[in-house]
């Protein structure tokens, strides 16, 4: 029986990429997709005055935390072209964060501690999982419970009240949980009384939001470490605020240099929030010259070396960075196992993988990766946002061309991805679903050059 193959021509946009081209040169870092989205929600808080916040990435998903904003009253302008984003939420008209949105990003969830904070109840719908994993929120729900909230979950969707002022409380998380650290963060800034967070989470995400809560009139500590500490105010406002540079994205071109055989400088680029992947690019092999201005990525001579990564909460190695990285240990002279305990099941993009030869077998929430010398190109799809980096990763290292479809979730997260890489060298471009070549740079999503005044 022969094996389904895609037709030739499928109707459906992708990006092609004619792989064997060493990248070198310089290109700009962008701001923290993640970073970004927490802050968005967290400017909710503010009950008076105008918040700017600059150095926004100009990506799907933060036109799309606009729209929540937008819907929930909040008055927004970008400006720069979709980088500065001035927002004014002193009238909020509706407690409830729209579902289709929440289903569409995850991140919306993010709206509930502002919401219940600023006007003691939310309604929103429960986000569910994913094709990484089950992505449960019981620890949202426990912390915001300590609070003192009322929490009530049914047909999919959940609705929290606090009749009287939350209250400052201790919270262990089971699990140093991104989202609810920044839930309870949020929720706790207005609560009445001290709130301390055991376990918390450390990335550099959490530190972003605490620092611009703290530019609202917020009183927190510890953001960034495991130990957090809320005092909670009356009433927070408008603040100004650039969020830092995107980690996953200069690791995801700092590992494109590093698997074509390259030399990279990513402008922008945090040394201190890219420690665990740069640490791990070494053990690659790869030289990591890092400076004020941004960090040098020099691939090794010959193939990377191969190393075992373990994606756990920061300062771990992080999640959303072991695709990419992996693509490269495709690549590298031996074995490397790759492990995530963050996800219990984010390896499917190996699958995508194994049609441009990598081998790599998966056990729980272990993949052992065996390197080979060559990838050839293939027709894959990207079934996430980094499964998508990891596939066009692999595609600039690949003999031939290698077309990858479902674009659309790498729109969510990489701003100008294929033009980034193009500026290094790199061979790579956009069809539209009939082949057509399109030079034209991706405009910038419409949602991100609008202004709305609610
Ligand atoms: C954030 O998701 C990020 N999303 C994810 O990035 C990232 O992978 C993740 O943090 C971990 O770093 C955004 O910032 C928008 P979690 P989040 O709560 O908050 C357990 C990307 O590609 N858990 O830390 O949903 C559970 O095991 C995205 O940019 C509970 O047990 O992550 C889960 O697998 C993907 N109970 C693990 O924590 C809870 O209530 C990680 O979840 C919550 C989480």
């Amino acid at each position: 029986m022969s094996l389904p193959q895609r037709n030739l021509n499928p109707v459906e946009p992708r990006i092609v990429v004619r792989g064997g081209i060493p990248l070198i040169g310089e290109v700009a870092v962008s701001g923290s997709k993640n970073a970004s989205l927490a802050i968005l929600a967290g400017a909710l808080l503010a009950a008076k005055g105008e918040t700017i916040l600059r150095g926004l990435p100009r990506i799907g998903d933060v036109g799309t935390m606009a729209q929540v904003l937008q819907y929930l009253g909040v008055s927004t302008c970008f400006e720069d072209g979709g980088t500065t984003l001035r927002l004014n939420a002193s009238v909020l008209v509706t407690d409830e964060t729209p579902a289709d949105l929440v289903t569409r990003m995850r991140a919306s969830f993010w709206t509930l501690g502002p919401l219940l904070a600023r006007l003691g109840s939310a309604r929103i719908a429960q986000p569910g999982g994913c094709n990484i994993g089950a992505r449960p929120i019981d620890l949202h729900i426990k912390g915001l419970s300590a609070l003192g909230a009322d929490i009530d979950q049914g047909f999919g969707s959940l609705t929290a009240t606090a009749p009287n002022r939350l209250k400052g409380a201790t919270v262990y998380l089971d699990f140093a949980s991104v989202g609810a650290t920044m839930n309870i963060m949020m929720a706790a800034a207005l609560a009445d009384g001290e709130t301390i967070v055991e376990n918390a989470a450390q990335e550099p995400d959490i530190e972003d939001l605490g620092n611009f809560l703290n530019a609202m009139g917020a009183d927190i500590s510890g953001h960034g470490t495991g130990v957090l500490t809320v005092r909670g105010v009356r009433q927070l406002h408008g603040a100004e605020y650039t969020v830092s540079t995107d980690r996953m994205e200069a690791g995801t071109l700092g590992i494109a240099a590093g698997i074509t055989g390259g030399d990279v400088f990513l402008r922008g680029a945090n040394a201190a929030h890219m420690r665990p992947i740069t640490l791990k690019m070494r053990e690659a092999g790869m030289l990591i010259e890092e400076s004020p201005e941004g960090i040098r990525c020099v691939a090794r001579t010959g193939r990377p070396q191969a190393t075992n990564i373990t994606a756990s909460p920061h300062p771990g190695f992080p999640t959303d960075m072991q695709q990419a990285f992996t693509a490269m240990l495709c690549l590298a002279d031996g074995v490397s196992l790759v492990t995530d305990n963050v996800y219990e099941s984010r390896f499917h993009y190996l699958t995508e993988l194994a049609k441009m030869g990598a081998h790599s077998t998966v056990n729980g929430r272990t993949a052992v990766i065996t390197g080979v010398k060559r990838l050839t190109g293939a027709d894959v799809d990207a079934s996430d946002l980094r499964a998508g980096a990891a596939m066009v990763t692999a595609g600039l290292a690949a003999q031939g061309q290698t077309r990858v479809f479902k674009t659309e979730h790498l729109d969510r997260g990489y701003e100008r991805l294929n033009e980034k890489l193009a500026s290094l060298g790199a061979e790579i471009w956009r069809e539209d679903e009939f082949g057509r070549r399109l030079d034209t740079p991706i405009a910038t999503p419409e949602k991100l050059v609008s202004c709305s005044h609610a």
